[in-house]
């Protein structure tokens, strides 16, 4: 059995709610993640079950820092994710990545799909030449099935699926070694889900990915993952 890439231990997100009914109502705490503990291993899928509000998302996001986590770890390449500061947290983000539910949604609506999919690499790799940059972005195009005359294409003109190829593309033009899919085909019309889960699992083959697949049902994490976390609701009133 190969080894953990990523190791999430007792993870816990909790956000103070305040109520608009009465101003002498006290702030409530809403436990999104309430203490979640998995490993993902080296090159696998894990597939992760819930029903929906039951802090997939969150989940999802305070492994990636892109919320703050109350206690707990996030395990990777020696470090403690959870308790980085904002400065190392970005460096880290070359090495995890993430696909987002609503394709068209996450995609900046002004930018051309050229200029989406080279965001990371503007951010991470400022010294490239603008045709340095061109090249790996058709490569990538390549990779997830888009062609190289739609690189000056706007998202809105292309259809869920095509969408979350840019998303993708744009996910891994870093090569990550760790992408979290949270829930890549629920927004997509049935007959797109089976290309998008294959071209996945292909891209994961091509370039040694380790993913946390998350989703709400479980035909979907089953055609991709050996390995199923089911979170119950990680979530509660106190
Ligand atoms: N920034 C936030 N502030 C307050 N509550 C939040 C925030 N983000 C998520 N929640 C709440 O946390 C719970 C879990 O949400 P989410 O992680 O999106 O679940 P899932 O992805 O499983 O559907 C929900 O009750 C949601 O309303
Ligand atoms: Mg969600």
């Amino acid at each position: 059995m190969s080894a953990p890439i990523l190791a999430v231990r007792d993870l816990r997100v909790y956000f103070e709610i305040r109520s608009n009914e009465g101003w002498l109502s006290k702030p409530q705490t809403l436990r999104a993640v309430d203490g979640v503990t998995f490993d993902l291993l080296q090159g696998e899928t894990l597939g992760v079950v819930g029903e929906s509000g039951c802090g997939k998302t969150t989940m999802a996001r305070a492994v990636l820092g892109l919320v703050p986590v109350t206690s707990g770890e996030v395990l990777f390449g020696g470090k403690d994710l959870a308790h980085l500061d904002a400065g190392e947290m970005r460096a880290q983000r070359q090495h995890l990545q993430i696909i987002f539910q609503d394709p068209l949604a996450s995609l900046d609506p002004r930018m051309t799909l050229g200029q989406i999919i080279a965001e990371p690499l503007r951010s991470f790799f400022p010294k490239l030449t603008a045709s340095e940059r061109q090249a790996k972005v058709v490569e990538i195009m390549g990779h997830v099935g888009l062609l190289p005359e739609q690189i000056n294409r706007y998202p809105h003109e292309f259809s869920g699926g095509q969408a979350q190829r840019i998303g993708i593309a744009r996910a891994l033009i870093l090569r990550p070694e760790v992408v979290v899919c949270d829930e890549p085909v629920s927004a997509l019309d049935v007959s797109i889900k089976a290309q998008i889960l294959n071209l996945l699992s292909d891209l994961q083959e091509r370039f040694g990915l380790s993913l946390l697949f998350i989703a709400h049902d479980l035909a979907s994490v089953r055609h991709a993952s050996r390995r199923v976390m089911v979170l119950y609701l990680a979530r509660s009133w106190s």
